[in-house]
């Protein structure tokens, strides 16, 4: 198969079309200019940014999903964790705001959502986390891979990924009765054979359904 090249911070290399940059970069044994994990889009480590020869508008991308094109250039974006904050019981949009300020900076630019990997409406989960909507933003973020590109990308430093993270472990450290009974270890191993289904979309549904119940359906 005829190689094309692409650049990776300005230095070229060759690349077979349609296998993702990691492969790239590994095959080229350049491993170490994109910092890696899982390999499979789950880790959310190997943050990128990109520019397509033909003019198209270029953006944020997972380096071990996204398959390489003729004249790519590829500049590595790793996002530095952010300190986690400790989930408070019980917290709603007040509990939120104290802890978490800049949320009302967000100036609805629309750049986190356009940045997420996973196609999460990031800025409409703000305006929810805003309003206190609390249980509708776990159900935004249950794909998160905590990649930290919303964050990254943020002119106003609104931090939604973070938020988003402390909101999840607030509304669980709020219900007890969702906390793991390891006595009952035969119901919570059929509680991650039903939750572990293959297949994406069932696998979200799935979760969902986990979610607003409580439990395995009837
Ligand atoms: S990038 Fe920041 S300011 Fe823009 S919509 Fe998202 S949270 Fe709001
Ligand atoms: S919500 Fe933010 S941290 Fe989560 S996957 Fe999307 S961009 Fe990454
Ligand atoms: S290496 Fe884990 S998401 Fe790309």
């Amino acid at each position: 198969m005829k190689k094309i090249e692409i650049k990776i911070s300005g230095n070229p290399i060759s690349a077979y079309p349609g296998e993702t940059i990691v492969h790239a970069l590994w095959a080229a044994g350049m491993a170490e200019s994109v910092q890696t994990g899982c390999a499979g889009g789950v880790c959310g480590a190997c943050t990128v940014t990109l520019r397509y020869a033909d003019g198209r508008p270029g953006g944020t991308e997972l380096a071990c999903m996204k398959p390489v094109e003729e004249g790519m250039e590829i500049f590595p974006c790793p996002v530095e964790p952010d300190k986690p904050v400790e989930p408070v019981a019980n917290a709603n949009g007040l509990t939120l705001q104290s802890i978490f300020p800049t949320v009302n900076r967000c100036t609805k630019c629309g750049s986190c959502t356009t940045a997420c990997p996973m196609s999460i409406p990031v800025m409409d989960s703000v305006m929810r986390m805003q309003e206190g909507c609390f249980d509708k933003v776990t159900e935004d973020f249950t794909t998160c891979i905590h990649c930290g590109l919303c964050r990254f990308v943020c002119e106003d430093k609104v931090k939604p990924h973070s938020m988003g993270l402390w909101i999840r472990r607030s509304l669980g450290k709020s219900q007890a009765e969702l906390k793991i009974d390891v006595k009952n270890s035969e119901r919570v191993e059929k509680e991650w054979q039903y939750l572990l289904v293959e297949g994406k979309q069932e696998r979200i549904q799935r979760a969902k359904n986990f979610r607003e119940s409580g439990g395995l359906p009837e």
